[in-house]
């Protein structure tokens, strides 16, 4: 395979190019790389940019020096595919250059476009870039470190250039989970020793302690990748032992009620029930709490449960039997907070939810499931009704999650449709990768 680098700085590349694995690449022929400057395009002393039309200060990379760079390089190595680099492009994933490694085989010439200065005239990309790609939310002052990235990256994908190829394949971001801790000498380092187990030879106990410590690290470090991230079923499993236990609390007490939004209590609704509870079996809560200080609304509540727990709806729709069967009937935060620590042997954190911006020192968004997951405590998910929880229920939670809102000024979500997106957000799997992640 031919790589070809259309660049300002090629002097960048050198040392580079001859160091290491990248190096023994193009030794044993399985690339071969080369460089050329864009100032090899323009007449000696000509320029190579020029201002940005419209107001603000910039240059760019003329076109018809990229156009001339394009077409050198492609009269020698043939039709390539072409990779333009810019903070506006597509994600550097392993993924992407999964689906890259694969699109550059047919062509057998890749070419890398790095730019400087304020970047390439956008006519250019449009007409030539079959990939754009960004290193990362950050601008750099140019595209050569991308490209040296998206080289070192390529390259191991590229048969026989790494040495071992299933270390290629088990890498971390090539599967679900990323890769399980590693030791070396000395045994004992820092007061910290290998674990006794690796040193053990039993190569299926190794196995599984690789495999554990790997999904354990995803789940706790790489949610955000996890769940996009297409599982096995066994993946999903095994995942899922190690995401805290997490419970629901609906607040009917200690909650905002009235136009003066004094504290007070609601009543129950069981289309609540249902749903919430529908939603809680989906995204793995253990139980879904209803708390009221209110004794005719337990009995209420009872009443109604031992239906679908015990009565004709339990054999009458099987799926909704083992939503209902998480509810459980409490009669205030302090009972369900008891009951969750007597089954857990850990008092739960509490994370509240709000339609309101929670103060800066407890809040936490959608992608600070680390922040709480490290305690390695359960989690108490408290919702309120009403008009929200009450000062004091509030000032009790850990944490505060943000309000879940769209791109409108409409801020009345239903506790039962916030309930569903926010376990959606918290815990929630969206495949992103598909396929392209099959190996792992
Ligand atoms: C100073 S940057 C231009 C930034 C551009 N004005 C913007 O805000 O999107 C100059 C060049 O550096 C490279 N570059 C900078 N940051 C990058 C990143 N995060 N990923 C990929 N390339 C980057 C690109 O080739 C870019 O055209």
């Amino acid at each position: 395979m031919n790589i070809s680098i259309a660049t300002v700085f090629n002097e960048l590349y050198e040392s580079f190019l001859k160091t290491s694995l990248i190096k023994r690449a193009q030794e044993r022929d399985l690339v071969s790389i080369s460089t050329l400057n864009f100032f090899d395009c323009v007449q000696p002393k000509e320029r190579i940019d020029a201002p940005t039309f419209g107001p603000g200060a910039g240059m760019l990379i003329k076109p018809a020096v990229v156009e001339c760079a394009v077409e050198t390089l492609e009269r020698k190595h043939g039709p390539a595919f072409k990779i333009f680099f810019s903070p506006q492009g597509k994600k550097l994933t392993q993924p992407l250059l999964k689906e890259i490694a694969q699109k550059a085989a047919e062509k057998k010439h890749v070419m890398l476009l790095p730019a400087r200065y304020e970047g390439m005239d956008a006519r250019v990309e449009k007409e030539y870039a079959d990939e754009i790609i960004s290193v990362g939310d950050f601008v750099l002052m140019g595209g050569d470190i991308p490209a040296m990235m998206f080289l070192e990256g390529f390259l191991r994908l590229i048969p026989g250039v790494v040495g071992k190829e299933e270390s290629v394949l088990e890498d971390s971001f090539s599967g679900a989970f990323v890769d399980y801790p590693e030791f070396t000498e000395p045994l004992t380092w820092h007061d910290m020793t290998v674990p006794e187990i690796i040193r053990s030879g039993n190569h299926k106990a190794i196995d599984e302690w690789r495999y554990n410590e790997a999904a354990k690290k995803t789940v706790i470090q790489h949610f955000d990748w996890l769940k996009s991230s297409d599982m096995t079923s066994e993946q999903k499993e095994k995942a899922a032992q190690f995401i805290p236990s997490h419970y629901v609390v609906l607040m009917h007490g200690d909650v905002l009620v009235g136009p003066d939004k004094r504290v007070g209590t609601t009543s129950l609704m069981s289309i609540d029930m249902h749903d919430i509870a529908r939603s809680s079996c989906t995204y793995g809560v253990k139980n879904f709490f209803i708390a009221t200080p209110l004794k005719d609304q337990q009995a209420v509540a009872r009443h109604f449960l031992s239906f679908w727990q015990k009565g004709a709806g339990a054999e009458y729709n099987k799926k909704r039997h083992d939503a209902i069967n998480l509810v459980h009937i409490a009669s205030s935060l302090d009972e369900v907070i008891a009951e969750i620590e007597k089954k857990e042997g850990e008092r739960p954190v509490l994370l509240a939810t709000s339609a309101r911006q929670a103060d800066e020192k407890k809040a936490i968004t959608y992608y600070d499931q680390e922040k709480v997951w490290e305690h390695q405590k359960p989690v108490l998910i408290v919702l309120g009704t009403g008009s929200g929880l009450a000062p004091e229920a509030f000032n009790r939670c850990d944490y505060v999650l943000g309000p879940i809102h769209g791109f409108t000024d409409f801020n009345h979500l239903s506790v039962r449709s916030a309930t569903a997106a926010i376990l959606d957000r918290w815990l929630g799997i969206n495949e992103r990768y598909g396929k392209k992640l099959s190996a792992g």
